[in-house]
């Protein structure tokens, strides 16, 4: 078998009890690999990481490698081919008698933990290390974290693929067909209430989403807020923020960059922009992207915007433009 490394923060958080079982399994990294899972924690928690060791123990799966917790990000992260960086507050919950209602309010409470974290990402973890940001404000997360890391053959994502699930499950819905009949799901821009998720380059069985639903009313008045105020929603609903279905994003991204990506398809995540599409460089934005057969990742170039997409992208870039502005003591 082969062997891996894998690195989580947050591990005892609600993500991480939906996600750690579905890396060791066989399914996010095949059947003929092992992983070696590294669980890290604050200190005030990391012993809770032993019961959770216990559980994936007892849940017997051939792929399961050496499970270690600890505190120590150094550590953990050391010699790692994937780092899933979840930990970080969410919102939904009070601090100081503050209740944490926006992912702008998150920034600050969130955005120190990645200097560190990226840090000990760069100097540590492997040369070809895969890292996907998926605690909020994730976009400016990764930004923090790759520019503390600054190792530029790493790969840094920040987590849209959650929006892309949503963006897709709506679209089927209201075309009555099938999900897996949609293709090239792209969430452009910020995992925030500005991302644009685009019907328009989407495909259902290969014919533009918003031609087969023929409802531009919909798709720009009702479809377009669903999706982006669908973590606010959830959070709304169930009095915690989204983990299921959050985990199992986190799994279809890692499952993308590890595999092709078929011709007239595409998967969602932010990376650093070389100036594709007019979005300033180095932003983590939320980008069309495709896995070569090489294991190279690429932005897809090429895809039209119509003036309504050219409008939203404008208002997702300015927003990510003033959050880096906002952290711009923490980006060296
Ligand atoms: P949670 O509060 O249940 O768990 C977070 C865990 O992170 C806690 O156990 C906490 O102790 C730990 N933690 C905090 N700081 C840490 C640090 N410096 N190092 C290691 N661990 C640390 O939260 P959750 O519901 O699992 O959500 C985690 C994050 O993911 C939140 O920021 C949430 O907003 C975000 N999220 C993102 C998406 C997305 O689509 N990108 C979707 C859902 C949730
Ligand atoms: C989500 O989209 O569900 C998460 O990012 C949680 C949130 O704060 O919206």
């Amino acid at each position: 078998m082969k062997e891996i490394n894998v690195a989580v923060t947050g591990g005892a958080g609600q993500i991480a009890y939906s996600l750690l079982p579905r890396l060791i399994s066989g399914e996010t990294f095949g059947s003929d690999t092992r992983v070696n899972l590294r669980l890290i924690e604050i200190p005030q928690v990391v012993e809770k990481l032993e019961g959770t060791i216990m559980e994936l123990i007892d849940c017997g799966f051939d792929q399961t490698g050496i499970l270690t917790a600890t505190s120590d990000i150094r550590e953990g992260v050391k010699d790692a081919d994937w780092v899933l960086l979840v930990g970080s507050i969410p919102r939904g919950i009070v601090i100081d008698g503050k209740k944490i209602e926006e992912r702008s309010d998150l920034l600050k409470i969130n955005g120190g933990i990645f200097t560190d974290q990226g840090k000990a990402i760069g100097e540590l973890a492997k040369q070809n290390a895969k890292i996907l940001v998926v605690g909020n404000p994730a976009n400016t997360n990764a930004l923090i974290g790759m520019n503390s890391a600054n190792n530029s053959s790493q790969q840094w994502f920040a987590m849209t693929a959650l929006d892309a699930n949503r963006a897709k499950a709506q679209l089927a819905e209201k075309a009555s067909v099938d999900i897996s009949s949609l293709k090239n799901m792209i969430i452009w821009g910020n995992h925030s209430p500005t991302m644009y998720p685009d019907p328009y380059n989407a495909t259902i069985n290969g014919k533009s989403a918003a031609e087969v639903i023929d409802d531009n009313a919909w798709l720009e008045n009702d479809y377009l807020p669903l999706v982006q105020q669908r973590g606010k929603a959830v959070i709304d609903a169930r009095g915690a923020s989204s983990a299921a279905s959050a985990a199992n994003a986190a799994i279809d991204t890692v499952k993308a960059v590890e595999n092709y990506t078929e011709p007239g398809d595409c998967f969602s995540a932010a990376i650093a922009s070389d100036g594709s599409y007019g979005v300033p460089k180095g932003l983590i934005f939320g980008f069309p992207l495709r896995t070569r057969e090489s294991g190279e990742i690429e932005i897809i170039q090429g895809i039209e915007l119509n003036d309504f997409a050219k409008s939203k992208i404008k208002i997702t870039t300015e927003e990510l433009e003033s959050e880096r502005e906002a952290v711009s003591d923490l980006i060296s």
